[in-house]
C-alpha cells in the first residue's frame, strides 16, 4: 500500500527515483525517503509530508553527491506513527544496508526481540526495520561478497511471515538493487542501460513501457544492464516482459476505469491484510495494537458504536455481532446524533468509533464527548496517525490502504473484518464456546477467496445493471444482518448513480413503502439468513404482485425463488459474515448502474471523501 520506486543506470538515481515516486503521490501518503549507496555506506534522507519536502531537504542540505543506484519510498503508515523515524528506508546497525518495504511483517515483534537480544539497535517503531537487521545478521562477518549479500537477503526474507515487496540498496552491492515480493506487488521497468523498480506500473511509465511483473516468492538482482530473477532458494526463474499500453490516467487506476472499481478489486487483499497477524495457529484472536489492559476490558458492561456514513453501516452489522458473541448490550448511533444527545455513557461503557479517515468532524466530536464522560474509547480506523487514532484510548487499524473513491468500498469490508475479529477477541475467554470460535476463525480465513469468487461474476452483475439502470427507485430489503447490509447497499446506489435508493426492514414494507411499488421500482431482497429466508421470500412475492422488479440476493446453496426477476448468488459463510460477501456484488451493481448512466463515479456531485466540517 506504500509506494516504492528504484533506479539503477547511468543517470542521477535520486532525482529519477523521486520523480517516479511523485506519480504515486495523489494517494495521500504521509512521509517519504530515499537511500543510495556511496563509498562504504548507504546515505538516507527522509521527510514527513509531501515528496517536495524530501526534495527540499535533500537540495537544501550538503547532499549534492550523485549515485547511479537508489530506492525511494512513500509511506502509508501501518506500524508506527507517520514521522521521520518511521519513514522508510530503514537501515541495519552498520549503515551499509537500506530497505524500503510495502506490506506487513506479521512476526516482527518476535523477530525484533530476537535481534535486540543479539545486540541489534532499532531506530524506528516499524515492522520493516527487522528486515535490514535480519540481512545484517545473515552476512558473514568478514568482507561479504555480492553473492553472499544476495544469499543473506534470501535467508532474511525466508524468516519473514506476512507480506512484502522490498527494494534493497547496499554498499555491498553498489551497482545493483536487490528486490523481492510476496503478496505485495512489485514490477521492474526495463530501459536502455538502465532499469527501474516500482510497486505500481504508473511509477515507471514516463521512462519505459516494458515491465516485468514479479510473482510471489520472486527475487531479482537488477543492474543497469541485467535483471537476474530467482526464487528464495536461489533457483533461476524466467519471467515474461509485458508491454504496457495504458494511458497515464488509466495507469493510475491500475488499468481499471475508476478508482472505485480498482478498490473493489482490492477487497480480497484488504480482508486478508486486516486479518493478518491477528489470528494464532490455535484459532484465537490477538490484537497486539489494541493496548487496553485486562482491567480496562473487564470494566466494560456495554458498547456504544458511533460513526458516520459507510462506517456507521459497518457499525450496524457490528452491533448485532458483538451483541451475539458478548451477550452485552450494544447500540449503534450516527455521530452527529450522538454528540448532541447527552449520551448515556460512563466508565463502564466502551465507545467504539469507526472511521476510514479518522478525521470526520462529527466522529471526532463524539469521541471527545465520550471521553469527557469517562467512557473508554476504541477507534477502528484506516489512517494511521489520524486525529481519531491519536486521541482515542486505543486503536484497531483496518488495513485497507489508501481509498481514493469518495464512495467507500474496501474500507467497509475492512471495518467488518475488524469488527469480526474484535467480537471474537472480546468473547473468546468470556463465554464464546471453543467450537464456535474455531468455526468463526475458519470462516474468516476463507473470506478473501470467497470475495475473489464474487469478483469473477462481475460480467453477470454488469448485465443486471443494464436491466436496472432505467429504474427510478430502488428498495433494499433485509432482516437482521441483512437489514444492516441493505442500508450500505442503498447508500452505494444513491451516492454514485443519483437514483433514489432506500433500505427498509423487510417486515416494515407493508406498513407504507409497498404503496410506492410499480414496474419502475427495483427491489433487492437480501436473503442470506436461513432463519428468516422464508419470510423474506414472501416479502418479495408481495413486491412481485405489485409488478416491482425483484432481485433476490441469495446464498449459493439456496434455490432461486419463482418471484425473482434476477438472482445474485454469493458463497456461503456464517450468518454474521454474510454482509462481507453480499456487499461485493452490491458495490459492483451500484458501480455499473452509475457507469451506464454516465455519472461521475469517483467524485459524486456534492460529496466529499472526508467530511471535516459539521
Ligand atoms: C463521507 C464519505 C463516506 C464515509 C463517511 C465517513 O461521507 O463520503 O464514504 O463513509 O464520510 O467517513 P469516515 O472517514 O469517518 O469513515
Amino acid at each position: 500500500m506504500c509506494g516504492i520506486t528504484g533506479y539503477v543506470g547511468q543517470g542521477d538515481a535520486v532525482p529519477i527515483a523521486l520523480a517516479n515516486l511523485k506519480r504515486l503521490e495523489y494517494r495521500g501518503y504521509d512521509s517519504s525517503g530515499v537511500a543510495y549507496p556511496l563509498a562504504d555506506r548507504v546515505h538516507v534522507h527522509k521527510a514527513v509530508g509531501k515528496i517536495a519536502n524530501l526534495e527540499r531537504s535533500i537540495n537544501g542540505g550538503m547532499h549534492n553527491l550523485t549515485s547511479n543506484v537508489a530506492v525511494a519510498h512513500t509511506r502509508w503508515a501501518t506500524h508506527g506513527r507517520p514521522n521521520e523515524a518511521n519513514a522508510h528506508p530503514h537501515c541495519d546497525c552498520t549503515g551499509r544496508i537500506a530497505v524500503v518495504h510495502n506490506g506487513i511483517v506479521e512476526n516482527y515483534a518476535e523477530l525484533r526481540s530476537e535481534l535486540q537480544e543479539a545486540g541489534h539497535i532499532f531506530n524506528s517503531e516499524t515492522d520493516t526495520e527487522v528486515i535490514a537487521h535480519l540481512i545484517e545478521a545473515a552476512l558473514p562477518s568478514v568482507s561479504p561478497t555480492s553473492e553472499e549479500f544476495v544469499q543473506a537477503c534470501r535467508i532474511a526474507l525466508k524468516k519473514v511471515s506476512g507480506s512484502f515487496a522490498v527494494g534493497i540498496v547496499s554498499a555491498l552491492i553498489p551497482d545493483s538493487l536487490f528486490v523481492s515480493r510476496k503478496d505485495s506487488p512489485l514490477v521492474i521497468g526495463l530501459g536502455e542501460e538502465e532499469n527501474f523498480l516500482a510497486s505500481d506500473i504508473p511509477a515507471v511509465m514516463s521512462f519505459t513501457r516494458k515491465v516485468i511483473v514479479l510473482e510471489d516468492g520472486d527475487c531479482a538482482l537488477i543492474t543497469s544492464k541485467s535483471v537476474r530473477i530467482f526464487d528464495l532458494d536461489g533457483n533461476p526463474l524466467n519471467r515474461s516482459i509485458l508491454d504496457v499500453t495504458w494511458d497515464d490516467q488509466s495507469a493510475e487506476k491500475g488499468g481499471f476505469d475508476h478508482f472505485m472499481l480498482k478498490e473493489i478489486n482490492e477487497e480480497p487483499r484488504t480482508v486478508r491484510d486486516t486479518l493478518r497477524g491477528r489470528i494464532t495457529e490455535d484459532s484465537r484472536v490477538v490484537l497486539p495494537d489494541v493496548n487496553f489492559t485486562s482491567e480496562q476490558w473487564n470494566r466494560i458492561r456495554r458498547i456504544s458504536i458511533v460513526a458516520c456514513g459507510t462506517a456507521y453501516h459497518a457499525g450496524l452489522v457490528g452491533k448485532r455481532l458483538l451483541e451475539k458473541t458478548l451477550k452485552r448490550p450494544v447500540d449503534a448511533t450516527v455521530a452527529s446524533e450522538f454528540r448532541y444527545s447527552d449520551p448515556l455513557v460512563d466508565e463502564e461503557t466502551l465507545v467504539l468509533l469507526i472511521s476510514q479517515s479518522g478525521e470526520t468532524a462529527d466522529t471526532l466530536a463524539a469521541m471527545r464527548e465520550a471521553r469527557r464522560k469517562r467512557a473508554a474509547t476504541l477507534a477502528i480506523v484506516n489512517v494511521v496517525g489520524s486525529t481519531l487514532a491519536r486521541e482515542a484510548d486505543a486503536v484497531l487499524y483496518t488495513q485497507a490502504g489508501p481509498e481514493i473513491g469518495v464512495a467507500s468500498t474496501k474500507a467497509y469490508l475492512a471495518q467488518l473484518t475488524a469488527l469480526s475479529l474484535l467480537s471474537i477477541y472480546l468473547s473468546q475467554d468470556h463465554g464464546l464456546a471453543e467450537e464456535e470460535r474455531i468455526k468463526m476463525i475458519s470462516a474468516l480465513r476463507v473470506l478473501p477467496d470467497q470475495v475473489n469468487d464474487i469478483l469473477s461474476q462481475c460480467d453477470q452483475i454488469h448485465d443486471l445493471a443494464l436491466r436496472l439502470r432505467d429504474h427510478n427507485c430502488f428498495f433494499y430489503l433485509g432482516r437482521g444482518y441483512d437489514y444492516a447490509a441493505s442500508m450500505e447497499a442503498a447508500l452505494k446506489m444513491k451516492e454514485i448513480s443519483y437514483i433514489h435508493a432506500e433500505a427498509y426492514a423487510a417486515g416494515e414494507m407493508k406498513h407504507g413503502p409497498l404503496a410506492l411499488v410499480e414496474p419502475s421500482v427495483a427491489v433487492i431482497g437480501f436473503c442470506t439468513q436461513p432463519h428468516t429466508n422464508e419470510k423474506m421470500i414472501s416479502n418479495l412475492k408481495e413486491v412481485k404482485a405489485r409488478e416491482g422488479f425483484v432481485v433476490a440476493l441469495l446464498r449459493e446453496d439456496v434455490p432461486a425463488p419463482d418471484c425473482a426477476d434476477a438472482v445474485i448468488s454469493v458463497p456461503v459463510t456464517l450468518e454474521p459474515f454474510m454482509p462481507i460477501l453480499s456487499m461485493v456484488p452490491m458495490q459492483l451493481l451500484a458501480y455499473y448502474v452509475a457507469k451506464e448512466k454516465g455519472c461521475s463515479i469517483d467524485q459524486p456531485r456534492n460529496l466529499a471523501k472526508s467530511v471535516t466540517v459539521e
